[in-house]
């Protein structure tokens, strides 16, 4: 099995989301209230690290470079977002948040040839 603790669940408050470096796989675990989601570390616009650009607010991720949104439950994008958050399966367990990690995940980005 791949399940990783990530963190404490107490090291993430309501409406925020914090970057753990889990087994070598970067990523950024968000606490939407009922529980934990876990997106790799970047924006899927431009690679933006989500840390430095990110803002969690009412249940919605916004990445303050070009606003794109998303909801952070579901990872659907909203407004002009394009893409979609990539999401690891999290549980919670004494205490602990955990991901399961099977390979890491990483968007496609378009190669710019123009
Ligand atoms: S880099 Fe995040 S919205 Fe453009």
């Amino acid at each position: 099995m791949n399940w990783k603790v990530a963190c404490a669940a107490g090291d993430v408050a309501v409406d925020s989301m914090k970057r753990f470096d889990v087994d070598g796989v970067s990523l950024m675990i968000a606490n939407v209230g009922d529980g934990f989601r876990a997106y790799p570390p970047v924006c899927p616009h431009m690679e933006e690290y989500l840390e430095n650009s990110g803002i969690c607010a009412g249940g919605v991720l916004t990445c303050d470079r070009h606003l794109w949104q998303w909801d952070m439950k579901t990872g659907e994008p909203q407004g002009p977002a394009e893409k979609p958050l990539l999401m690891y399966e999290t549980k919670e367990e004494g205490g602990e948040v955990l991901v399961f990690i099977e390979q890491e995940l990483e968007y496609e980005f378009d190669d710019d040839d123009d």
